[in-house]
């Protein structure tokens, strides 16, 4: 027989109660975690096949082929089958090697910006609990660095779901002053945002982890406030400002908000260039967005009152988890397209158990191998995320005048 596990003593009351539930919960989460991903074993990125570099970068797989045959650019790794595969890193040498070999369409090939285009940065934002924030700021990052594009992820959120999905559990792996709450506190322990800084397994993106201590802005502020904390080091102008030290390295930034109107909200809005608002489709939902909207528009002015800007190239309402067969959501959808036109994009993130499933083993469609989870599923579910990422990158491309 099995010995009994060693029982906690009981809580006398619900203090004891609850903090008894937080060990209990946190030790079977980090044993889940050891499991999934031993600490030895670092979250990696599969490589894709040569079928998969040629539409994701643009030519044909013939061409590829030839290429290869030819020894011009990387090297794939050839199967037993004799089938090529290209890491992330490859298919952007690949890139870099076309856009010489065929400088008439550089600008196809490597897509990052160019001198007088200026960083993009993308808010993730809604206050309505599982509008798919994280999942939509994700799927976003890793698209754009499959495009090529160098990207920063922030996890402006404290429940740090985006910084989990990039395989980081905030309790553990994520310590003191190590998110961005770090680059923008208000007393003499800030450092430098390039400090906070984490690369990721997925080439191209770069993260600032997000956890608990991002809640100290939120208690800070207010106190900075009673100060006279003025100018450059008013609250609002602080993510923006150390978003500045690093522009140079970055083509676009991806900030995934936490789900409430707070000072770190504002002062990712007043540092974005662009706004997408998730939106599920479902009637409790849009009347909360609306709340949202005109709580944010009522803050804003509240902060350009204070010398603050909202400088927007542009705003657009994502419509996510959308099951396009329920009658009830399409009307909803009409309604939302009805009243803001080409805001909402045209695009809409299909409700999709892929993506779900996905998600609770910390991995994204992009990560998984197409046969992992059935080819239709994939294929239907990858599709709309791609079309909605595919028209922000030409917003942003538009932002850039291109
Ligand atoms: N297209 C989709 N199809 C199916 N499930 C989805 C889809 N998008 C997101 N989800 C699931 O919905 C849940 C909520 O998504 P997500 O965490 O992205 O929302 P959120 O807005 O960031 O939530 P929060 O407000 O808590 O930060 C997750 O379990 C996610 O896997
Ligand atoms: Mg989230």
């Amino acid at each position: 027989m099995k010995a009994a596990r060693p029982q906690p003593a009981p809580p006398t009351n619900a203090t004891q109660r609850i903090t008894q539930h937080a060990e209990l919960l946190s030790a079977q989460l980090r044993s889940m975690r050891d499991a999934m991903f031993p600490p030895t074993a670092q979250k990696s990125l599969r490589s894709f096949s040569s079928g998969e570099v040629a539409r994701i970068v643009g030519v044909s797989d013939g061409y590829l082929r030839q290429l290869s045959l030819d020894g011009l650019g990387p090297v794939p790794t050839l199967s037993s089958g004799g089938r090529r595969s290209y890491t992330l890193g490859q298919m952007n040498e690949l890139r870099t090697f076309l856009s010489q070999h065929r400088p008439k369409e550089a600008l196809a090939f490597v897509p990052r910006r160019r001198a007088g285009e200026k960083l993009q940065v993308l808010a993730v934002a809604n206050f309505k609990g599982g509008s798919a924030k994280t999942t939509t700021s994700l799927y976003l990052a890793q698209y754009l660095a499959l495009q090529g594009y160098r990207v920063l992820a922030i996890d402006l959120d404290p429940q740090a779901s985006l910084s989990a999905m990039f395989g980081y559990q905030p309790e553990f792996d994520i310590g003191a002053n190590e998110t961005l709450y770090g680059a923008i506190r208000y007393d003499d322990e800030r450092r430098p945002l390039r400090e906070v800084i984490r690369p990721t397994y997925f080439e191209g993106i770069h993260l600032v982890p997000g956890n608990l201590e991002l809640m100290e802005f939120e208690h800070e502020t207010p106190r900075a406030m009673m100060r006279g904390d003025r100018g450059r080091d008013i609250f609002f102008r602080r993510v923006s400002g150390v978003i500045a030290e690093v522009e140079a390295d970055y083509d676009i930034v991806v900030i995934d908000c936490p789900p409430q109107l707070g000072f770190l909200t504002v002062g990712a809005l007043n540092a974005a260039t662009a706004l997408l608002v998730t939106i599920h489709p479902q009637m409790v939902d849009v009347a909360s967005m609306s709340q949202f909207l005109l709580m944010t528009a009522d803050l804003m002015s509240v902060v350009e009152d204070a010398g603050g800007k909202l400088d927007l190239d542009f705003v657009r309402y994502v419509v996510t988890r959308h099951d396009p067969n329920d009658v009830p959501e399409a009307q909803i959808v009409a309604l939302l397209r009805g009243l803001f036109r080409e805001d909402v994009l045209a695009a809409t993130a299909w409700k999709s158990t892929a993506i779900a499933n996905a998600g609770l083993t910390k991995q994204s469609l992009y990560e998984l191998d197409r046969g992992a989870v059935g080819r239709a599923a994939y294929d239907r579910a990858l599709e709309s995320v791609n079309a909605v990422n595919a028209e922000v990158e030409s917003l942003v491309q538009g932002a850039w005048g291109r």
